[in-house]
């Protein structure tokens, strides 16, 4: 499942994010011939912007897909928990292993795709692709007032934390009941499943799975692309 229906606030003013275009082609068509090049997706559910899903079903329409692998788009919600909410919901019968990608990480190899199945595959109820960080991370308090530094109050240890990507796998009756219980807002799909008490487990996450989210991101994932043109 590919939830696609964000604004890109981050990105700055334009088409939504998703249909924004990377080397002439939209962003949500590099997300999806990504996850569809591995052999074990038969499926794939775009969630659509709001007032975009004809938009979006007539670009699928015009990109070719690997024959063995079907489409379906449904209209996404206000955030990203209800959007994948509205996927889960169309999702047809017959379909036990659940990724959720963002259409965001457009580049993700297809390896990174196929380690999450397998370990889905292997018993694991939520995996996720997961990096070290390069920077270290604060914790702050909220500043005194207006114009008032951020007091530091914490440092965690920077070699147990990991920056999570997508896709993050699933067993699908594990997702759908996360989405049945867990209320507030969350960030990603597997810390849902963290509040039912589950394991999530990790497998390597790649560099170039990263989420375009500011203007300098579009520049990276133009290089990217260009050097696998070379
Ligand atoms: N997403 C979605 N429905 C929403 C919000 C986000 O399907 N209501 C999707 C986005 O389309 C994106 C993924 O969730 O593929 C990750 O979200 P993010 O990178 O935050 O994208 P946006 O919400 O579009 O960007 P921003 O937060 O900058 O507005
Ligand atoms: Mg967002």
């Amino acid at each position: 499942m590919i939830p696609a229906a964000g604004r890109g606030v981050r990105l700055g003013p334009g088409a939504p994010k998703a249909l924004r275009a990377l080397s002439g082609t939209p962003m949500l068509i590099h997300a999806v011939r990504a996850m569809a090049a591995s052999r074990a997706v038969q499926l794939v559910v775009v969630v659509a912007p709001p007032d975009g899903a004809a938009e979006v079903k007539a670009l699928l329409d015009a990109h070719a897909l690997p024959e063995r692998t079907d489409f379906l788009v449904v209209p996404g919600g206000e955030s990203r928990q209800e959007s994948v909410r509205r996927g889960l919901d169309a999702l047809p019968p017959g379909h036990d292993i659940v990724l959720v990608h963002d259409a965001a990480r457009p580049l993700v190899p297809v390896d990174t795709v196929d380690a999450v199945i397998e370990a889905v595959r292997d018993g694991a109820p939520a995996v996720v692709p997961a990096l070290p960080l390069a920077d270290t991370v604060k914790e702050v308090a909220p500043a005194g007032g207006p114009g008032e530094p951020e007091p530091v109050v914490a440092t965690p240890e920077r070699s147990r934390l990991r920056a999570v990507q997508t896709p993050q796998g699933f067993d699908r009756a594990t997702l759908v009941r996360a989405h049945e219980t867990v209320t507030g807002e969350v960030t990603d799909d597997a810390s849902m499943v963290e509040r039912l008490g589950l394991t999530v487990v990790t497998v390597p996450g790649h560099e170039e799975a990263f989420k375009v989210t500011r203007p300098l991101d579009l520049v990276l994932a133009e290089a990217v692309l260009a050097r696998r043109r070379l």
